[in-house]
Protein backbone atom coordinates (compact mmCIF):
# COMPACT_ATOMS: atom_id res chain seq x y z
CA UNK A 1 0.00 0.00 0.00
CA UNK A 2 3.00 2.16 0.59
CA UNK A 3 4.14 1.80 -2.50
CA UNK A 4 0.88 2.51 -4.43
CA UNK A 5 0.78 5.85 -2.02
CA UNK A 6 4.48 6.84 -3.09
CA UNK A 7 3.96 5.91 -6.88
CA UNK A 8 0.65 8.29 -6.94
CA UNK A 9 2.54 11.07 -5.26
CA UNK A 10 4.82 10.75 -8.20
CA UNK A 11 2.69 10.49 -10.81
CA UNK A 12 0.61 13.55 -9.69
CA UNK A 13 3.66 15.61 -8.96
CA UNK A 14 4.60 14.71 -13.12
CA UNK A 15 0.77 15.49 -14.05
CA UNK A 16 0.62 18.31 -12.29
CA UNK A 17 3.95 19.64 -13.91
CA UNK A 18 2.85 18.51 -17.69
CA UNK A 19 -0.46 19.54 -17.13
CA UNK A 20 -0.19 23.18 -15.64
CA UNK A 21 1.12 25.54 -18.49
CA UNK A 22 1.65 28.18 -16.19
CA UNK A 23 3.76 26.02 -13.74
CA UNK A 24 6.93 25.01 -15.48
CA UNK A 25 9.10 25.96 -12.46
CA UNK A 26 10.14 23.28 -10.07
CA UNK A 27 11.77 23.27 -7.06
CA UNK A 28 13.86 20.43 -6.49
CA UNK A 29 15.23 20.14 -2.90
CA UNK A 30 18.97 18.35 -2.42
CA UNK A 31 19.68 19.40 0.92
CA UNK A 32 20.87 21.38 1.67
CA UNK A 33 20.09 23.51 -1.01
CA UNK A 34 16.05 24.40 -3.14
CA UNK A 35 17.03 24.58 -6.74
CA UNK A 36 13.82 25.97 -9.03
CA UNK A 37 13.87 23.92 -12.25
CA UNK A 38 12.71 25.71 -15.82
CA UNK A 39 10.63 22.22 -17.45
CA UNK A 40 10.19 21.58 -20.83
CA UNK A 41 8.33 19.32 -22.69
CA UNK A 42 6.09 18.70 -25.89
CA UNK A 43 3.77 21.42 -24.35
CA UNK A 44 6.08 23.76 -23.07
CA UNK A 45 9.52 23.90 -25.64
CA UNK A 46 9.97 27.81 -25.97
CA UNK A 47 14.06 28.21 -24.99
CA UNK A 48 14.45 24.38 -25.14
CA UNK A 49 17.25 22.84 -27.21
CA UNK A 50 15.61 21.37 -30.26
CA UNK A 51 16.97 19.03 -32.86
CA UNK A 52 19.37 16.27 -31.59
CA UNK A 53 21.20 16.60 -28.40
CA UNK A 54 24.40 14.19 -28.37
CA UNK A 55 25.89 12.95 -25.04
CA UNK A 56 29.04 11.40 -23.98
CA UNK A 57 27.95 8.45 -21.36
CA UNK A 58 30.32 10.35 -19.34
CA UNK A 59 28.14 13.20 -18.45
CA UNK A 60 25.66 10.87 -16.68
CA UNK A 61 25.69 10.62 -13.82
CA UNK A 62 23.35 8.85 -10.92
CA UNK A 63 20.02 11.23 -10.03
CA UNK A 64 19.61 11.96 -6.92
CA UNK A 65 16.18 10.40 -5.71
CA UNK A 66 13.92 13.98 -5.57
CA UNK A 67 15.42 14.39 -9.50
CA UNK A 68 14.17 11.34 -10.42
CA UNK A 69 10.31 12.34 -9.31
CA UNK A 70 10.65 14.42 -12.46
CA UNK A 71 9.59 11.85 -14.52
CA UNK A 72 6.33 9.68 -14.78
CA UNK A 73 6.71 6.33 -13.60
CA UNK A 74 8.07 4.32 -15.52
CA UNK A 75 9.95 6.99 -17.81
CA UNK A 76 13.56 6.56 -16.96
CA UNK A 77 15.26 9.66 -15.49
CA UNK A 78 18.98 10.39 -16.46
CA UNK A 79 20.90 13.32 -15.24
CA UNK A 80 23.71 15.30 -16.30
CA UNK A 81 27.06 16.61 -15.02
CA UNK A 82 25.04 20.25 -16.28
CA UNK A 83 22.61 19.42 -13.43
CA UNK A 84 19.99 18.34 -16.04
CA UNK A 85 17.41 16.37 -15.61
CA UNK A 86 15.76 14.13 -18.82
CA UNK A 87 13.03 11.77 -18.60
CA UNK A 88 13.78 8.96 -21.50
CA UNK A 89 12.54 5.90 -23.32
CA UNK A 90 14.47 4.32 -26.19
CA UNK A 91 13.51 6.02 -29.51
CA UNK A 92 12.95 2.21 -31.13
CA UNK A 93 10.02 2.16 -28.74
CA UNK A 94 8.21 4.97 -29.55
CA UNK A 95 5.71 5.23 -32.39
CA UNK A 96 4.12 8.25 -34.36
CA UNK A 97 0.88 9.32 -33.50
CA UNK A 98 -1.41 11.25 -34.95
CA UNK A 99 -3.00 13.21 -31.98
CA UNK A 100 0.26 14.77 -31.49
CA UNK A 101 2.10 14.63 -34.75
CA UNK A 102 4.94 13.06 -33.59
CA UNK A 103 6.37 10.56 -32.35
CA UNK A 104 5.32 9.37 -28.56
CA UNK A 105 6.24 6.53 -26.34
CA UNK A 106 2.82 4.49 -25.68
CA UNK A 107 2.93 4.42 -21.83
CA UNK A 108 0.70 2.77 -19.13
CA UNK A 109 0.54 3.56 -15.40
CA UNK A 110 -1.39 1.53 -12.78
CA UNK A 111 -4.60 2.36 -11.82
CA UNK A 112 -4.73 2.78 -7.64
CA UNK A 113 -7.88 1.52 -6.18
CA UNK A 114 -10.97 3.90 -7.08
CA UNK A 115 -8.02 6.22 -8.85
CA UNK A 116 -9.65 9.70 -10.12
CA UNK A 117 -7.10 9.37 -12.46
CA UNK A 118 -8.82 5.82 -13.80
CA UNK A 119 -12.10 6.68 -13.50
CA UNK A 120 -14.69 7.30 -16.10
CA UNK A 121 -11.80 6.49 -19.00
CA UNK A 122 -12.99 4.84 -22.13
CA UNK A 123 -12.07 1.13 -23.03
CA UNK A 124 -9.83 2.26 -25.10
CA UNK A 125 -7.62 4.34 -22.83
CA UNK A 126 -7.87 1.35 -20.18
CA UNK A 127 -6.07 -1.56 -20.81
CA UNK A 128 -5.40 -4.38 -18.51
CA UNK A 129 -2.27 -6.71 -17.15
CA UNK A 130 -3.62 -9.55 -15.38
CA UNK A 131 -6.06 -8.70 -12.85
CA UNK A 132 -4.83 -4.59 -13.08
CA UNK A 133 -5.83 -1.76 -14.73
CA UNK A 134 -3.95 0.45 -16.39
CA UNK A 135 -4.37 3.60 -17.98
CA UNK A 136 -2.47 4.09 -21.32
CA UNK A 137 -1.18 7.46 -22.24
CA UNK A 138 0.59 8.77 -25.14
CA UNK A 139 4.10 10.66 -23.82
CA UNK A 140 5.60 12.97 -26.93
CA UNK A 141 8.93 12.89 -27.73
CA UNK A 142 10.20 16.40 -28.05
CA UNK A 143 13.73 16.37 -28.34
CA UNK A 144 15.88 13.26 -29.47
CA UNK A 145 18.83 12.42 -27.68
CA UNK A 146 22.00 10.53 -28.86
CA UNK A 147 24.39 8.83 -25.94
CA UNK A 148 28.01 8.08 -27.64
CA UNK A 149 29.35 5.29 -25.61
CA UNK A 150 31.65 2.29 -26.04
CA UNK A 151 29.77 -0.04 -23.87
CA UNK A 152 28.52 -2.51 -25.95
CA UNK A 153 24.63 -3.03 -24.92
CA UNK A 154 24.33 -0.02 -22.94
CA UNK A 155 21.08 -0.07 -20.82
CA UNK A 156 20.20 3.10 -19.16
CA UNK A 157 17.62 2.30 -16.77
CA UNK A 158 20.54 0.05 -14.74
CA UNK A 159 23.04 2.63 -15.39
CA UNK A 160 24.06 3.98 -11.80
CA UNK A 161 27.33 5.58 -13.17
CA UNK A 162 29.79 2.84 -13.56
CA UNK A 163 30.30 1.22 -16.65
CA UNK A 164 30.37 -2.73 -15.98
CA UNK A 165 34.07 -4.06 -15.99
CA UNK A 166 34.92 -6.19 -19.22
CA UNK A 167 32.04 -4.11 -21.24
CA UNK A 168 34.21 -1.61 -22.61
CA UNK A 169 35.13 -1.88 -25.91
CA UNK A 170 37.05 0.39 -29.11
CA UNK A 171 33.69 0.73 -31.39
CA UNK A 172 31.75 4.05 -30.43
CA UNK A 173 27.87 2.81 -30.62
CA UNK A 174 25.19 5.68 -30.93
CA UNK A 175 22.13 5.18 -28.36
CA UNK A 176 19.28 6.55 -28.92
CA UNK A 177 16.32 8.27 -26.71
CA UNK A 178 13.23 9.80 -27.17
CA UNK A 179 12.72 12.94 -24.56
CA UNK A 180 9.89 13.16 -22.51
CA UNK A 181 10.31 15.71 -20.17
CA UNK A 182 13.46 17.62 -19.45
CA UNK A 183 14.63 20.31 -16.47
CA UNK A 184 17.18 22.44 -16.62
CA UNK A 185 17.92 24.42 -13.13
CA UNK A 186 17.09 28.48 -13.38
CA UNK A 187 19.93 31.27 -13.38
CA UNK A 188 18.18 32.09 -9.96
CA UNK A 189 20.61 31.81 -7.11
CA UNK A 190 20.46 28.43 -4.88
CA UNK A 191 17.95 28.75 -2.31
CA UNK A 192 19.18 27.70 0.98
CA UNK A 193 16.99 25.49 3.23
CA UNK A 194 19.42 24.44 5.55
CA UNK A 195 20.63 26.22 8.85
CA UNK A 196 23.54 28.52 8.78
CA UNK A 197 27.02 27.47 7.28
CA UNK A 198 29.72 25.18 9.61
CA UNK A 199 32.16 27.87 11.29
CA UNK A 200 34.76 25.90 8.53
CA UNK A 201 32.45 27.39 5.53
CA UNK A 202 33.23 30.93 6.49
CA UNK A 203 35.86 33.09 5.51
C1 LIG B 1 9.49 27.60 -5.74
O1 LIG B 1 10.17 28.41 -4.81
C2 LIG B 1 9.91 29.79 -4.98
C3 LIG B 1 10.83 30.56 -4.03
O2 LIG B 1 10.76 30.05 -2.72
C4 LIG B 1 8.44 30.06 -4.70
O3 LIG B 1 8.14 31.42 -4.87
C5 LIG B 1 7.60 29.23 -5.68
O4 LIG B 1 6.23 29.38 -5.38
C6 LIG B 1 7.97 27.76 -5.61
N1 LIG B 1 7.29 27.06 -6.68
C7 LIG B 1 6.72 25.87 -6.51
C8 LIG B 1 6.07 25.29 -7.70
O5 LIG B 1 6.74 25.27 -5.44
C1 LIG C 1 13.53 15.88 -1.12
O1 LIG C 1 12.61 16.98 -1.14
C2 LIG C 1 11.90 17.17 0.07
C3 LIG C 1 10.98 18.39 -0.08
O2 LIG C 1 10.49 18.48 -1.37
C4 LIG C 1 12.85 17.40 1.24
O3 LIG C 1 12.11 17.49 2.43
C5 LIG C 1 13.82 16.23 1.32
O4 LIG C 1 14.74 16.44 2.35
C6 LIG C 1 14.55 16.07 0.01
N1 LIG C 1 15.46 14.92 0.07
C7 LIG C 1 16.78 15.04 -0.11
C8 LIG C 1 17.56 13.77 -0.02
O5 LIG C 1 17.33 16.09 -0.36
C1 LIG D 1 2.73 17.40 -38.83
O1 LIG D 1 4.08 17.80 -38.77
C2 LIG D 1 4.69 18.02 -40.03
C3 LIG D 1 6.15 18.40 -39.82
O2 LIG D 1 6.75 17.60 -38.86
C4 LIG D 1 3.95 19.15 -40.78
O3 LIG D 1 4.51 19.31 -42.06
C5 LIG D 1 2.48 18.79 -40.87
O4 LIG D 1 1.78 19.89 -41.45
C6 LIG D 1 1.90 18.48 -39.52
N1 LIG D 1 0.53 18.01 -39.68
C7 LIG D 1 -0.48 18.52 -38.96
C8 LIG D 1 -1.80 17.92 -39.21
O5 LIG D 1 -0.30 19.40 -38.13
C1 LIG E 1 -17.23 10.75 -13.53
O1 LIG E 1 -18.54 10.91 -14.10
C2 LIG E 1 -19.52 11.17 -13.11
C3 LIG E 1 -20.88 11.17 -13.78
O2 LIG E 1 -20.78 11.62 -15.10
C4 LIG E 1 -19.21 12.50 -12.43
O3 LIG E 1 -20.16 12.78 -11.42
C5 LIG E 1 -17.82 12.41 -11.78
O4 LIG E 1 -17.45 13.65 -11.23
C6 LIG E 1 -16.78 12.00 -12.82
N1 LIG E 1 -15.49 11.77 -12.12
C7 LIG E 1 -14.34 12.22 -12.55
C8 LIG E 1 -13.15 11.87 -11.73
O5 LIG E 1 -14.22 12.88 -13.56
C1 LIG F 1 13.23 11.80 -33.25
O1 LIG F 1 13.62 10.77 -34.13
C2 LIG F 1 12.53 10.15 -34.81
C3 LIG F 1 13.06 8.96 -35.60
O2 LIG F 1 14.20 9.31 -36.33
C4 LIG F 1 11.87 11.19 -35.73
O3 LIG F 1 10.79 10.60 -36.41
C5 LIG F 1 11.38 12.34 -34.86
O4 LIG F 1 10.85 13.35 -35.69
C6 LIG F 1 12.52 12.91 -34.02
N1 LIG F 1 11.95 13.85 -33.08
C7 LIG F 1 12.44 15.08 -32.89
C8 LIG F 1 11.74 15.92 -31.87
O5 LIG F 1 13.42 15.50 -33.49
C1 LIG G 1 26.63 -0.25 -10.62
O1 LIG G 1 26.50 -1.08 -11.78
C2 LIG G 1 27.60 -1.92 -12.00
C3 LIG G 1 27.42 -2.61 -13.33
O2 LIG G 1 26.10 -2.91 -13.61
C4 LIG G 1 27.72 -2.92 -10.84
O3 LIG G 1 28.82 -3.77 -11.03
C5 LIG G 1 27.89 -2.12 -9.54
O4 LIG G 1 27.87 -3.01 -8.44
C6 LIG G 1 26.76 -1.12 -9.38
N1 LIG G 1 27.08 -0.25 -8.24
C7 LIG G 1 26.18 0.12 -7.35
C8 LIG G 1 26.66 1.03 -6.26
O5 LIG G 1 25.01 -0.26 -7.38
Amino acid sequence: MAMRVLWLLFWLQSWYINKDIKNYIWNLTVLPLRRPYNIYNFKHQTDAPTGEIVLPLDALIPCVENATKLCVPGVTPICTTFNEIMCVETLSASTFSESYNTTCIKHTIPCLDNDPLCRNKTEDELTTEGDKTLLKLDLPCFANITINSNVAKFDIASFNGTVPVGSVGSFTYHYHYCVVTLGVPGAENDICVAGPPPESAKS
